[in-house]
């Protein structure tokens, strides 16, 4: 696959007023989730919730592509049509995550480094073949006291850039994704330090793995205080911080920044996006890749009555994609 074939599917992941839907949990993640609404972790439960996602009725008004798990971009509808087929049809993009989740870094108590990458090739080549046109892959950061070290930062990093230049060259867009956490009680200048400096060696990393930046998605986490933090920093804080951030540090030539949600509230991950987009125009697209704060909701309510609550979930998790749309237009206005 050619350089501007890759440009245009990245493109095509960030156009204007859609973003990305994160429906890529690992058996073990949905299991919290599903547990957290007492739902009981099976694969039939885990296909249809994921059915009822991806058939939403105008999901694809404002969503540009949906992240799988290897378990799910394998099923189909009830019906017995394959997920990729559904989504070929209505216009969303498949993607997949391709990490093998993170595990502590040996020498470095309370880091870890993400894993994947053995083998990675080959299942890079299935997913294509399976109907995948882009990748993720999640790098966990820890604020702590005397972290994140310069060595998990650049293990990281290495590992990111690899599994970047791989899906390249396998056809399909690497989303890079290094996460900072929310938890902790350090403050917003402590997030944006650290933010700062993952970028910085993110895109090094990257330069110096032959790369293409056109050809590529950064998802980023925003630049707010820590979950414990006494004094919490307000919309515009968050927003003027993470875009000052990411100008910093992050190519004009990307295509594009998606944000992860990473706990906040359904409200607050539309209320950034939008002051984000809002003090614009910026160098790149800025958009979503929510997972939790696109599903939480609809979740709460299939949950309640599977049957019953089907198509009110399914109204949930498309009124979610039009605000977060609206958002990433800086259009997006709260309800009264
Ligand atoms: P959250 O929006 O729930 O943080 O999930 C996004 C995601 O895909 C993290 O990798």
């Amino acid at each position: 696959m050619s350089i501007e074939q890759l440009e245009s599917i990245a493109q095509a992941m960030v156009a204007p007023g859609k973003g990305i839907i994160a429906i890529d949990e690992s058996t073990g993640t949905i299991r919290k989730r599903f547990e957290a609404v007492g739902v009981d972790n099976t694969e039939e439960n885990r296909r249809a919730y994921r059915e009822l996602l991806l058939t939403a009725p105008g999901l694809s008004d404002h969503i540009a592509g949906a992240i799988l798990y290897d378990e799910t971009i394998r099923q189909s509808t009830r019906a017995g049509k394959p997920f990729t087929e559904v989504m070929r049809a209505a216009g969303i993009l498949p993607g997949i995550k391709v990490d093998m989740g993170p595990q502590p870094l040996a020498g470095f108590p309370g880091e870890v480094v993400t894993e994947g990458l053995d083998g990675l090739r080959q299942r890079l080549a299935d997913y294509t073949r399976l109907g995948a046109r882009f990748a993720k892959w999640r790098a966990v950061i820890h604020i702590g006291e005397d972290t994140p070290s310069s060595t998990c930062i650049e293990a990281n990093n290495h590992a990111l850039a690899r599994y970047a230049a791989l899906c390249q060259e396998a056809g399909l867009v690497p989303i890079v994704e290094p996460e900072v956490l929310m938890d902790g009680d350090h403050d917003i200048e402590v997030c944006y330090e650290v933010t700062e400096a993952v970028l910085r060696s993110l895109f090094a990393s990257l330069y110096e793995h032959n790369v293409m930046l056109e050809g590529a998605i950064l998802k980023a986490s925003m630049v707010v205080s820590g979950k414990d933090c006494a004094e919490q920093a307000g919309v515009e804080e968050v927003a003027e911080s993470t875009v000052r951030c990411l100008k910093a540090t992050v190519p004009a030539l990307l295509p594009g920044i998606v944000f992860l949600s990473g706990g906040q509230s359904d409200e607050q991950a539309t209320a950034h996006l939008n002051a984000m987009n809002q003090i614009g125009p910026h160098p790149w697209p800025l958009s979503f890749s929510y997972g939790r704060a696109m599903q939480q909701a609809a979740l709460q309510l299939w949950a309640r009555d599977m049957r019953a609550n089907w198509v009110e979930a399914q109204k949930t998790v498309a009124q979610r994609a039009r605000e977060n749309g609206m958002a990433a237009l800086g259009q997006w206005r709260p309800a009264a």
